[in-house]
């Protein structure tokens, strides 16, 4: 459609991923048209006049991205991150939404708790943003009102202990919450018992070289297949975030009308023992990251469709904590910010296409999350986008890094494709690495109906 009205924005010359009437992606070189914040025009816009042109010749414009697990830290764990510092990173790195864990302290796991941290986003938030509400035994039987608050993407169980207090490591107490709600549970995939049973591996070996042997392969398969054996029980889709095993791909392959799959950049990145040399605790992260052949895995398991989404599990921590004597230092590494350059240098490497990637982190969290207006381009959506320039050269440094934590794993590291803007609701917030206009984020709002 070609408009002739006054534009607010009109982005010119970029190839845009458009989604096709049978919802899949297709890239064509045209110019989009903003008014009010939302999409008015797609077609040739050269004479058409607007308050402000972005040139957009050899970029690409993406429907905006969205990082479905990230642990921003507020309320209780603010020296490590908080809602600003976080949603700051991720605008910087191209993404326009997030989904926030609840393991802060106290954990997310009642009304007023989850409304607190509704609140804390006004006026903070660089990014729209999504909370999970975590699930335990205390609340099971209210997650199917817990989960239907606004701004709620779903509900988020530990099977093992990791940072913070949140644990579901009983199998009564794990089949009641699958029956409470509709919503997908995400869960986060290792078996406390064997993770208890093994934790002397840890303490004698006193390295995080020992870190991925204490929580082996078994110990994630363990509580994925529990998972999933109750998933079907009560009919409840499941969400399986950071898979990190080829183990864990080969049985989730056989069930995918039952559960969702989530890979992590770093495990599609980094592998034993290199990481642990290079990185020393720097590395550490639950699951933690494996050998050359599970990530060979991963990317299989990615390039077969079995993995639905790419997520960061941004998940920081000091320097100063990590620097301690393992392993009492805590998992966990910041990604937020580095979650787009790192894929899209996958991307430039041909391990994946740019429309793929698109669709693991754009296109299927909106639909199995069924957020509202998000994941297409098209007349009268949102216009909230994500410009990628995917020939760019560029070196990952810490100084680039704006969460509180001010480290990254990938610090040195040079990669082709970098994220040139992030634009929310039509105003661009983030033009070649600086922020240029204040804070637009806002609640996500979801579907109701179960995902
Ligand atoms: O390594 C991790 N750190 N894995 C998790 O699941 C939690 C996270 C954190 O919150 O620090």
């Amino acid at each position: 459609m070609i408009t002739n009205k006054k534009l607010d924005l009109k982005i010119i010359n970029g190839n845009v991923l458009l989604t096709t009437a049978t919802g899949e992606l297709k890239e064509l070189k045209t110019d989009l048209g903003i008014t009010n914040g939302i999409i008015s025009s797609i077609g040739e816009l050269k004479t058409t006049e607007s308050e402000k042109t972005f040139e957009a010749s050899g970029l690409h414009i993406l429907p905006g991205l969205i990082d479905t697990q990230v642990h921003f830290r507020e309320p209780g764990l603010t020296h490590k991150e908080d809602l600003e510092s976080g949603t700051k990173a991720a605008v910087l790195g191209g993404i326009t939404a997030v989904f926030d864990m609840p393991n802060t302290n106290p954990s997310t796991t009642t009304r007023e708790l989850f409304n607190e941290k509704v609140n804390l986003i006004k006026n903070r938030a660089w990014c729209d943003v999504g909370f999970y509400i975590g699930g335990c035994a205390e609340n099971a039987n209210q997650l199917a009102e817990l989960e239907q608050m606004n701004g709620c993407c779903g509900v988020k169980i530990f099977m093992g202990s990791s940072t913070g207090s949140l644990l579901v490591d009983d199998d009564i107490k794990l089949d009641l919450i699958l029956k409470n709600g509709i919503k997908r549970i995400a869960a986060h995939c290792e078996d406390e018992a064997r993770i208890k049973e093994r934790k002397s591996i840890a303490i004698e070996g006193k390295s995080v070289r020992y870190h991925h042997i204490w929580r082996d392969e078994e110990t994630a398969l363990i509580a994925t297949q529990k998972l999933i054996h109750y998933a079907k029980k009560n009919k409840r889709p499941v969400h399986v975030l950071h898979v990190s095993t080829a183990q864990e791909m080969e049985f989730l392959a056989a069930y995918k009308n039952w559960a969702t799959v989530e890979v992590l950049p770093q495990h599609l990145t980094l592998s034993t023992p290199e990481c642990y040399e290079r990185l020393g605790n720097f590395a550490q992260q639950n699951p933690p990251l494996r050998n050359a052949g599970h990530v060979a895995a991963l990317w299989k398991a990615l390039s077969k469709g079995v993995v639905d989404i790419i997520g960061s599990d941004h998940a920081p921590h000091t320097i100063e904590e990590k620097k301690r004597e393992y392993p009492s230092s805590p998992s966990g590494m910041p990604g937020v910010q580095t979650l787009v350059p790192i894929m899209l240098n996958h991307i430039h490497e041909e391990k994946l296409t740019l429309k793929h990637f698109v669709q693991l982190t754009s296109v299927n969290p909106s639909k199995i999350f069924n957020i509202k207006g998000r994941g297409f381009i098209n007349i009268g959506a949102p216009a909230t986008l994500t410009v990628v320039d995917l020939k760019a050269e560029k070196r990952i440094e810490n100084s680039w890094i704006a969460s509180r934590s001010a480290w990254t794993p990938y610090d040195g590291m040079k990669v082709t494709g970098w994220v040139t803007s992030t634009i929310i609701r039509g105003q661009i917030i983030m033009q070649d690495d600086t922020l240029i206009k204040d804070k637009q984020g806002q609640l996500l709002e979801f579907e109701a109906r179960s995902s």
